[in-house]
């Protein structure tokens, strides 16, 4: 698709956006300050003085878009004080709401959905001259595989591989927001990771929602790993999400095999009753999940497991949630994303009601809250004495002399700085572990 460089005003130049949800969100606003950026607008770090003010939305439950109503409130003051600012809401949100955002809300004039942001750099222009703009069309083909993303963190690089999807679980907003699902050229994906690693990027994380399903002519997922580990061997490479469908006996071998692509799972089950299973649309049963999970830990033995689960789906009964409750007992994940049901208008499940209570969505969120804790505890306190290779990345939020990491399966590290620097990979021997961390010091 051929890129279009737009003459941009000399007194429009700045943009800062802020993202909200998955990180094929994060990725896009990558994608989108890259576009912008090669357009004549220059990405900016605060809200303050910029020129566009642009949130990147998420749709998945309704908290997400409340929290997204509550900004819009905030960026009234930035209007206020700069009549000639340009809001722009983009993404999930602005693909399910379209018009109804810049009708509700007198501060918001672009709106744009996420096959369309090539169009941004254009909508920008024309919102300027006070037309609200808005673009919402999804596309079957568009994977933005020629805009070079504008990265701010120098080692560690999200790379979207396929964007959409076509499984339709019955309670999910993705298909009708993100569109069609379409892999991005094996080619151009190569391309780009040889790139990252001669700038010296140390970890990468191909993205999608489905990546189980990419394909590009004959080469399917495993294919686009093994390459990928092929031409970046010192890098480390993660890939996010899979479905329990699709991840096939080849891609487990694939990671068995290859020593840089990382021993860590995302396996979503969402709920271990095979009626909600079926209800959800999810295309697998339990026996089916478990068999998977055991053939991974016994050709990936250190590997780690983290899922998610939905409480509450409709007429989930106690029974039901039980049986959630045991499997998350027998599998033990190193973590869990647990979420209370929250109904999508246009899903299959929308038809179904809402019938679980919010007091039992609530004391069964808690329950398995509180259980999965227990289990991560246990594991990772199984971990003290251990030494790992750890990715420095950041420093800890609770202290300025530590750094904040993350080991091959993916666990938190949090270890006094020493001589580290950020982007360096250390040997961190674990003393203390909760739930949620594991702490160390660096060792030779
Ligand atoms: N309600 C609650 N959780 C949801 N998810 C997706 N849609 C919904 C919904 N309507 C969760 C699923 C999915 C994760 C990204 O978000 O667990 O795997
Ligand atoms: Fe949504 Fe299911 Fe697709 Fe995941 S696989 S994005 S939950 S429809």
């Amino acid at each position: 698709m051929k890129e279009e460089i737009l003459e941009i005003p000399t007194t429009l130049r700045g943009f800062y956006i802020e993202t909200y949800g998955c990180q094929m969100n994060t990725a896009d606003s990558e994608i989108i300050s890259g576009l912008l950026n090669k357009n004549g607008f220059s990405h900016m770090e605060q809200a303050d003085n910029a020129d566009v003010i642009i949130l990147n939305t998420c749709s998945i439950r309704d908290n997400a878009e409340q929290k997204i109503h509550e900004r819009l409130k905030h960026l009234r003051y930035y209007k206020k004080k700069n009549p000639n600012v340009i809001i722009g809401i983009v993404g999930c949100m602005a693909e399910r709401l379209r018009t109804e955002l810049i009708e509700n809300n007198n501060i918001v004039d672009i709106v744009v959905g996420p096959d369309e942001y090539r169009k941004l750099p254009e909508l920008i222009n024309e919102a300027k001259e006070e037309t609200p703009g808005i673009a919402v069309r999804l596309s079957r083909v568009e994977t933005y595989d020629d805009i070079t993303p504008l990265r701010t963190n120098n080692f560690f690089a999200w790379i979207s591989i396929m964007r959409g999807c076509d499984k339709f679980c019955s309670f999910c907003v993705v298909p009708f927001t993100r569109g069609r699902e379409r892999s991005r050229s094996l080619n151009s994906i190569l391309e780009e990771v040889i790139q990252l690693k001669e700038s010296g990027f140390k970890e990468i994380n191909l993205i999608g929602q489905n990546v189980n399903s990419y394909r590009d002519d004959k080469f399917d997922f495993a294919d686009l790993m093994t390459e990928v580990s092929r031409v970046a061997s010192t890098m480390r490479i993660r890939f996010t999400t899979s479905h329990p469908q699709d991840m096939s006996d080849k891609l487990i071998e694939t990671i068995a095999s290859h020593k840089n692509l990382c021993n860590y799972i995302h396996l979503p089950v969402q709920s271990a009753s095979n009626r909600i299973l079926q209800l959800m649309n999810r295309t697998y049963n339990i026996e089916h999940y478990y068999g998977l999970v055991e053939k991974i830990k016994k050709q990936i033995p250190d590997v780690s497991f983290t899922t998610d689960i939905i409480v509450g789906f409709p007429t989930e009964t106690d029974e039901d949630h039980q049986l959630t409750v045991d499997f998350l007992k027998e599998v033990k994940y190193d973590g869990a994303f647990m979420f209370k049901y929250s109904p999508r208008e246009n899903t299959k499940a929308w038809e179904m009601g809402d019938s679980v209570s919010s007091e039992i969505k609530s004391s069964r969120l808690n329950q398995i809250i509180e259980i999965q804790n227990e289990i991560a505890s246990t594991i990772n306190s199984k971990l003290i004495g251990k030494t790992f290779s750890v990715l420095t990345e950041k420093e800890s939020s609770k202290s300025t002399n530590d750094w904040f990491g993350r080991t091959e399966t993916n666990k938190i590290v949090v270890f006094e700085k020493g001589n580290a620097q950020r982007g360096d990979l250390v040997n961190v021997q674990i003393i203390k572990s909760n739930s949620a961390t594991l702490f160390g010091r660096i060792v030779e």
